[in-house]
Formats: structure tokens, sequence, C-alpha cells
């Protein structure tokens, strides 16, 4: 079983930074509640890339250098270049990095974009460095760290990369007033869609950009279940093996991943994505940042839905998309009363469910309560989840 760690940034970069002027990042390498710091020294390349922004034309950054801040002449021509190599080590201060950055060059040659004729803008990527690891399929630049026991998996790990948000490069002759600093950071997943053109075996491809922060709300951080929802649709859809779901609901959206993911992968007439007030806005920020846009683009409803609370006698769906909802046994009624109601308007209702066993696995007492209600399930395992049909048919 592969483990899941993300490079996190704990300080990112600041949405503007000075041509020459040093910035600070802080960052690690955890899993995704952040309480496990991944456990052996890693070599991190901390890429420079062009910003994807919601514009047609994205800008270019060329002619930008990135180094670290106080690097000597030598390998300052050494790392004349786009990238540089950062050391991760869960030694030293228990894993959390800071990083002097400094970029420069300007903005010639780059695209010109709205009425900023010399805006430019990049973004920092923390990704695993090396070309010798196996790319993920669906997570975007996501690399397999393989064991140094062959034969122990439980030891293999997902490096998966994290984007700032886009960075400005002002020159120092330029007064932009003071860098903001933010607390947000992006991931990304590739879709591959072969559908569409049966004759060819090139699949179309594009990128689901989600936005998540370092803030304590659970609603804000994306989550091995909804990656791994994200990987179970993409292999679904590649084998021919997902029936069409018109109408999809899903509950505790939280960044949306999996619904986003689901919006464009399965293209449904309807998709509702919900979670609680203070996590709607978190849903609409990541919907608006979607450049490809999901044919059901028009019909991605973005609403606050409280299990157990809300009226949902209008809505009347084919599937329910769930990811990470089981890890507060408090909460299993409440959802279980919204489920109930969603299958006496459609008895034929499916459930799609991501589950990842925590708290040893405590939260498996929902199956025994649906059970008891006469819901059946089926079960496959995309380590460290598992993947749920559910039904009551
Ligand atoms: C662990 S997060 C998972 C988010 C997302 N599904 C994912 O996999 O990345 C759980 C989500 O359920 C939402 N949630 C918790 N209790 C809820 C309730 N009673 N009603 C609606 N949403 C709830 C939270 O706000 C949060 O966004």
């Amino acid at each position: 079983m592969a483990n899941l760690f993300y490079t996190r940034y704990l300080k990112p970069p600041p949405t503007i930074v000075t041509a020459g002027k040093p910035f600070n990042i802080v960052w690690t390498v955890a899993n995704d509640l952040g309480e496990i710091s991944y456990w052996q020294p890693l070599t991190i390349c901390c890429r420079l890339i062009p910003a994807a922004t919601s514009s047609s034309s994205p800008k270019t950054a060329t002619h930008l250098t990135l180094q670290h801040h106080g690097s000597s002449p030598a390998s300052k021509k050494k790392s004349l270049c786009n990238m540089v190599e950062l050391q991760y080590d869960p030694v030293k201060g228990g894993g959390v990095m800071t990083t002097s950055l400094v970029v420069s060059g300007s903005s010639a040659g780059s695209r010109t974009v709205g009425s900023n004729s010399n805006s430019v803008t990049f973004q920092l990527v923390l990704e695993l460095a090396g070309s010798q690891y196996i790319e993920h399929p669906v997570w975007t630049r996501a690399r397999l760290l393989k064991s140094q026991y062959d034969d122990d998996d439980d030891d293999d790990a997902w490096v998966i990369p994290v984007f700032s948000l886009p960075v400005h490069l002002a020159t120092s002759s330029q007064q932009h007033g003071k860098s903001s600093s933010v607390r947000d950071y992006e991931r990304r997943v590739t879709i591959k869609n072969y559908s569409n053109d049966a004759n060819s075996t090139k699949p179309q491809q594009h990128i689901i950009r989600i936005h998540e922060d370092a803030s304590p709300s659970i609603g804000s951080h994306i989550w091995d279940c909804g990656m791994l929802m994200c990987q179970y649709l993409a292999e679904q859809q590649y084998q021919q093996q997902q029936p069409h779901f018109d109408r999809i609901l899903e509950l505790g959206s939280g960044t949306a991943i999996a619904g986003i993911y689901a919006a464009h992968m399965l293209n449904p007439s309807i998709i509702y994505l919900t979670d609680l007030d203070d996590t709607v806005p978190t849903v609409r920020h990541n919907v608006s940042l979607q450049q490809h846009k999901a044919q059901s683009e028009k019909s991605i409803v973005v609403e606050e839905l409280e299990w157990g609370q809300t009226d949902i006698s209008n809505k009347c769906v084919n599937l329910v998309l769930l990811t990470d909802v089981l890890y507060n046994p408090a909460f299993h009624d409440a959802l279980i009363d919204t489920l109930s109601k969603l299958v006496e308007t459609n008895p034929k209702l499916k459930v799609l469910l991501g589950y990842k066993p925590r708290d040893q696995g405590e939260e498996r007492t929902f199956f025994d309560k649906i059970g008891k209600l006469g819901w059946q399930w089926q079960m496959s395992l995309l380590p460290p989840a598992e993947i749920y049909w559910i039904s009551k048919q």
C-alpha cells in the first residue's frame, strides 16, 4: 500500500515579489492530516512555471531565474534557470523547512494580457526532484517514491506537489505597495478523456485546479479520499465501466475536488456541490477557477446543505458522491437521514463513498446503521481508501 504525502506550504510565497529581492517560503512534506511528516530526507525541486490564469491567453514567465538567496557566485552561475533543489530533513525542525529565494529577470518576451503590458506572473511548484520516478496518471506531477526494501510496498509513498498561487513579479522601480502574504495554495488533477473520439488513442487532457489553504478548517483541505475518488472515476471511465449519472449531488464537498472532477468526467446535466455555509465560498471559488469548462458547467449548482437539517425535498438525483465524510460518528445519523430522504425520492439512487479508516475504524458503525435500514454495498480497495457503491435495491 502506498502512502500519500503532500508537499505543503506552511507559508507560501507572497503574491507580489520584487525582482532581485529575497523572500521566504516555509514548507514541509506531510500526510493529509498534517500530523505525520515524511520520515526520510528528500530532495524537493522548487520550480518556477508560467502562471495558470482563468484568462484564455496565459502570461508566460520566460527570462526569469530562480535562486537560493545567498548562494555563492559559483553556484549562482550553475543555477541560472527556473528551478532550485531544496533539501527536506524530517529531523531538522520536525520537518518544517524555511527557504529564502530570489527571482530575477524581466518581462521581456512575455505575452501581454489585459491592460498591464509589463505584467509577469509565475507559480512556484514544490515537487519530488528527479526523473527516475513513476508519475501518477491522475494527480498532476505526483511521483511514486519506492521503498528501499523491494518487497515492502507499505513504505512506498506518492509525493503530491503543491503549486503556489500566481506570484506577480515587480521590478524595483515599480511601486506595487506592500507584498501581500497568503495562506492559499493549489493542487492539480489531470482529466484524460478517452470517450469523445473512438478512433483516437490519444486522450484529450486538461487540468482541474483546486485551491486549499493552511487554515484549520477541515473543509479547506485536500484529503486522501478526494484524490483517490478522482483516480477511481478516471479508472472507471477508462475501463468504460461507468454507468451514466445524469443528476448528481455531492454532500460535504469541502474543496470540491471530487465533485468538480466528476462534473468534468461524468458530464451530468446537473451536479449540486454542497457543504456547510462556512465552506460554500471555498466550493464556489474552486468552481470559478476552472479554465476548461465542464459540459455541465452551467448546471454546477453550489449550495449550503447541512445533513439532517436542510430541506432536500426538491432534489431528485441518481448519484450521491461522498468523500471523507465518516470521520465523526456523531454526524452519521444526520447523514443517513439525508440519504434516506433522497432514496425516498428516487429508490434507484446510488451512493459512491470514498472512506479512509481512521481512529481504529470506529467510523465503520456507519455500515452497521445503514445495514439495519436495508442498504447494501460493494467495496473496492483503493489503498489507503475504500470505495463503496451503496444502494437500497
Ligand atoms: C474531511 S472533509 C472532506 C471534504 C471533501 N469531501 C474531500 O474529500 O476533500 C468533510 C466535509 O464534510 C463537511 N461536513 C461536516 N459535517 C457536515 C454536516 N453536518 N453537514 C454538511 N456538511 C458537513 C465539512 O464541512 C467538510 O467540508
